[in-house]
């Protein structure tokens, strides 16, 4: 029976990466878009790692070449017989070749009730617009940012005195049991709905990445 491998994809600390890993999440691979605390993680855990920088794709201004660095980053994802895609503080937005190459298979998670507060400053949205509850949301990611379907979210309240720091780690211990969680629960519906029917993508069309 083909068992469900999972990529990791993170750019930041890595926290909850290593949750994923104390709830024995089957990574097979860690893939990270610069160096960053998470890769530490992984090489500690003993998985296997894989660096795709931004920077020799033009970086973090206009000229990065997003279609480049998905491909690349389809590919070897591919590379590693990987069947599911689970971002976590990932902060590159993927092109469409890796939503091909993986649909419905695609994971994020995100720190706001989503639909409210899409993006990359979502704690310190949610703050500034004074909201007494936020949250986090598991959601399965799409072409357009943060607006898949949602598998499963968890209210957070904003205590008085909160900065974006201390409410944005109190989403993330959340973030860290639910999303484990929901990962494993989608692992056993793959896994269980028609045994040994979880492959790789037999091929990754690379061509069409770039
Ligand atoms: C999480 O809050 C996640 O929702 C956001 O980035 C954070 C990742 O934290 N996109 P860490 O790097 O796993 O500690």
């Amino acid at each position: 029976m083909a068992h469900v491998r999972v990529a990791v994809l993170v750019s930041g600390t890595g926290s909850i990466l290593d949750a994923m890993l104390a709830e024995e999440v089957p990574v097979a691979v860690v893939l990270a878009d610069r160096p960053c605390g998470a890769v530490e993680i992984a090489s500690a855990a003993g998985v296997p790692v894989e660096i795709i920088d931004r920077r020799a794709f033009g970086g973090f201004g206009e000229g990065f070449d997003r279609a480049g660095f998905t491909g690349r980053v389809t590919e070897v994802l591919g590379a590693h017989d990987v069947n599911l895609v689970a971002m976590a503080g990932f902060g590159t937005v993927l092109a469409r070749a890796l939503f091909d190459a993986f649909p419905g298979r695609v994971l994020n998670t995100h720190p706001a009730l989503l639909p409210a507060f899409p993006g990359w400053h979502a704690v310190e949205e949610a703050l500034a617009a004074g909201v007494t509850v936020t949250g986090c949301t598991v959601h399965l990611a799409t072409l357009e940012t943060d607006a898949g379907p949602v598998l499963a979210q968890e209210e957070v309240p904003v205590l008085a005195g909160d900065t974006v720091e201390t409410l944005h780690e109190r989403i993330k211990q959340v973030e860290r049991r639910l999303y484990p969680a929901t990962v494993k629960t989608m692992i056993d519906a793959l896994e269980g709905a028609v045994p040994g029917s979880v492959d790789a993508p037999s091929r990754v069309d690379t061509e069409a990445c770039r």
